[in-house]
């Protein structure tokens, strides 16, 4: 089958023949109509996750996709041939960038009717993050929540998601974005280039935080003692090594990654913590549901042919992308 690939880690990403993976007994073989990227895919490509997954090389990239059921293997109960799925792919077995992927049944969900195969392959890992994040901060009605890069893949999804909770949504966001933003439901709009978030903003019960670098620290001052600083880009932690099983030498590594974090949190009385998010078919069954019923929708930027994988990525890595970047493979 036809993919795109990396032979070796900091490599291009490049056409090859591959061969069809072979779903087992509790898998499903989807045809991949369309498959979204995300920042991972060029973290993995770069070897930026070897401390976390172990990956084979020649290594097929894509994490994200929506298709059809082609195969199912013995065990599987919820999917049969012809059904239309989208889902995140398992952490082992990545590689939507191709004709076909095989996934768990338990990671995957009916397509969302109301939605295009492309407009499908955009939502699971950005919509599964911010579900999981909101999740781990219990992210209640009436609080107020700090989205950073609102413009972003997550930050999109995000942001609908909280409004869909009855949180108070504000986010941070460049001059040209600022309108479209906040159309999709944000209550306050910080436009980075002219404003500060960290002095603008006070007493919030979440951060949400997919810059890292500065910005985790920053984000500490916009906290109300028991607020929750949830990153998906700031320094893992022990408490995720042990979620992940990555052994002791690993959590010690992450302590030490994230001590200055965790103590300058704990002298806010303030909770910090790093979310790597898993695949869920019961959670995209959820999103499913919001979806249909007109609650939620993806923001896509841009949709490249197949053949522009390795375009439709370099275009990601710009950092600028409005909403998804998605490759129709089919
Ligand atoms: N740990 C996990 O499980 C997990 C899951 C999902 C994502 N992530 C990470 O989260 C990050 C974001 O992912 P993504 O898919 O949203 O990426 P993305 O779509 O590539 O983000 C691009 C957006 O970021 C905005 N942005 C850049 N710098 C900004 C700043 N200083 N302040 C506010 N906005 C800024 C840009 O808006 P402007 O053009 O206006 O600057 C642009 O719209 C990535 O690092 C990704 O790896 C981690």
């Amino acid at each position: 089958m036809k993919a795109f690939v990396i032979d070796r880690f900091g490599g291009p990403l490049h056409a090859a023949d591959m061969p069809k993976p072979q779903p087992g007994r509790g898998d499903l073989l989807v045809q991949v109509h369309a498959a979204s990227l995300n920042p991972v895919d060029y973290k993995i490509r770069d070897g930026k996750l070897k401390a976390i997954v172990t990956y084979r090389l020649p290594l097929i990239l894509g994490n994200d996709f929506a298709g059809v059921v082609a195969a199912v293997g013995a065990d599987v109960r919820q999917f049969k041939v012809g059904d239309a799925v989208y889902a995140r792919a398992d952490k082992d077995r990545i590689g939507s960038l191709a004709e076909f992927i095989v996934v768990r049944e338990d990671s995957a969900a009916p397509k969302p009717a109301t939605l295009s195969m492309e407009q499908a392959a955009a939502v699971p890992l950005v919509a599964l993050t911010a579900l999981q994040a909101f999740d781990r901060a219990g992210l209640k009605a009436g609080q107020k929540v700090l989205i950073h890069a609102g413009s972003g893949g997550v930050g999109t999804v995000a942001i609908q998601l909280a409004k869909q909770r009855g949180a108070y949504v504000a986010t941070t966001t460049s001059t040209a974005n600022v309108g479209w933003v906040q159309a999709l439901g944000a209550d306050r709009v910080i436009d980075y280039k002219t404003d500060d978030f960290a002095t603008e903003l006070r007493d919030y019960d979440m951060v949400f935080d997919t810059l890292g670098g500065e910005t985790t620290q920053a984000s500490l001052a916009v906290l109300k003692p028991g607020g929750w600083l949830v990153s998906v880009s700031g320094p893992p932690d022990p408490g995720f090594a042990r979620e992940w099983k990555l052994g002791w030498v690993k959590e010690q590594v992450m302590r030490l990654l994230s001590m200055r974090i965790r103590k300058l949190a704990r002298q806010r009385g303030v909770n910090y913590a790093f979310l790597f998010m898993h695949p869920s078919g019961a959670q995209l069954r959820e999103l499913g549901a919001m979806i249909d019923a007109g609650a939620l929708r993806p923001v896509v930027d841009r949709v490249f042919p197949f053949e522009e994988s390795a375009e439709a990525l370099a275009y990601l890595e710009t950092g600028r992308a409005k909403g998804k970047v998605v490759v129709q493979v089919r």
